[in-house]
């Protein structure tokens, strides 16, 4: 028996992998701060359960395909609250942001064809394209210049002949960067240019701090027919395990494409849309605390990892996570070793490191990601272990 070379050249979870050194860290009685995953503590709204509790159908029956009306009518509503004009018709509710992700690669990509990401990026591109077909082409960005893309012809220096499309994360995971007008018009431009889709992932848009503002995509109406929004309960609502989330697309031909690979798996769970209409029915309100939540995080962690001499990262302005640069040759050992062989009154700290988040092989090595999903009091002993746990490690 043989395996696809799909799945073969498929790797695992750059962020699971050192799951088993923590279980073992957790066996001899260390505890771990998480700083790993971006599992948001904050408490999931109780609507969502309450509309589980009233559901009251005898029978639990496959839903369409395409979503339940009342959530694909909820959705539309907040779009057109944050300005984007858009229609029940160009929505299908998927199994979360993630479903999206591979009906929109699987729409548009060819064997071998490409699509381009600033790296480092959220990891998932990679496994997603890769199951479809597609190779993610990389536009590389730092540390140094907060992970802004480096200008209008670096973007245009990867497009090539297999180019099918640009994907952006914006607010950006795993680097919290916030694109600048600038950007968004260089990538807008691109896509109308080489007439490539442009598949915008804007599942922590609401997590933008500093007061500044998040332009979606979706305002924009020169790429109206090449736009593949992809959306998410799970960050904005802190409903992860809810598997919720959405494509949405304004080209009727993506949609009705989209379409064939929703009617093959059915519908998406029926008490998760309930729940998840009720969540869009919330007071817009909601978010200003939220936000101020983690914007309080956020300055703890960057903080922290300042205190920390020979450290390199710029505040991210979205998003919940921080990347930065460590003073150590590489992040994956050094993690290992906090794991293994470092503890602080019995506690240590976990991070992702960060060259699985990269396409080019040696970037990003001794770079970590932090997901500053805990409560500020945690953070701020996590960031006081991991400082203390560099000093050490470089002392040895
Ligand atoms: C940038 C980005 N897109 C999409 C997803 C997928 O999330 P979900 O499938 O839970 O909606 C995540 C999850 O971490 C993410 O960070």
């Amino acid at each position: 028996m043989r395996f696809s070379k799909k799945i073969e050249h498929m790797g695992h979870s750059p962020i699971r992998k050192f799951h088993t050194y923590a279980v073992e860290a957790k066996e001899k009685g260390k505890r771990i701060y998480h700083l790993n995953i971006g599992q948001p503590d904050i408490e999931t709204p109780p609507v969502f359960f309450e509309a589980v509790r009233q559901f009251s159908e005898p029978v639990l029956e496959y839903m369409p395909s395409q979503g339940i009306p009342s959530l694909l009518k909820e959705i539309r509503d907040y779009y057109r609250r944050i300005g984007v004009d858009i229609d029940e018709k160009d929505i299908i509710i998927t199994d979360g942001g993630s479903e999206a992700l591979q009906m929109a690669f699987t729409c548009i990509c060819d064997e071998g064809d490409e699509i381009i990401a600033a790296e480092p990026f959220y990891t998932n591109y990679n496994g997603f394209l890769k199951s479809a077909g597609g190779k993610l082409r990389p536009v590389t960005t730092a540390v140094e210049e907060g992970f802004h893309f480096p200008s209008k012809e670096a973007i245009r220096a990867q497009i090539g002949p297999r180019t099918k499309g640009i994907i952006v994360t914006n607010p950006g995971n795993p680097t919290g960067v916030v694109l600048k007008e600038e950007e968004i018009d260089w990538l807008c431009e691109l896509a109308v240019e080489y007439d490539l889709f442009l598949i915008a992932d804007e599942v922590y848009r609401e997590f933008v701090y500093d007061g500044l503002e998040m332009t979606s995509f979706g305002k924009r109406r020169d790429i109206r027919d090449r736009l593949i929004i992809i959306d998410s309960i799970s960050k904005r609502f802190s409903a992860c395990g809810s598997r919720v989330g959405a494509l949405i697309c304004q080209n009727e031909e993506l949609i009705s494409h989209a379409m064939k690979l929703a009617q093959s798996r059915l519908s998406v769970p029926t008490m998760d849309q309930e729940g998840a209409a009720a969540l869009y029915r919330i007071d817009p309100g909601y978010f200003d605390h939220i936000k101020k939540e983690y914007q309080k995080r956020r300055d703890v962690c960057y903080e922290g990892l300042k205190a920390i001499e020979g450290v390199i990262c710029q505040k991210p302005a979205g998003a919940f996570y921080i990347t930065a640069k460590l003073p150590v040759d590489d992040a994956e050992d050094f993690l290992i070793w906090l794991l293994r062989d470092f503890e602080d009154r019995g506690e240590t700290v976990m991070y992702a490191p960060a060259s699985g988040f990269y396409e080019t092989r040696g970037l990003g090595r001794q770079e970590i990601r932090i997901a500053y999903v805990l409560k500020e009091e945690d953070l701020r002993r996590a960031m006081e272990i991991l400082k203390k746990a560099v000093e050490a490690y470089r002392a040895r």
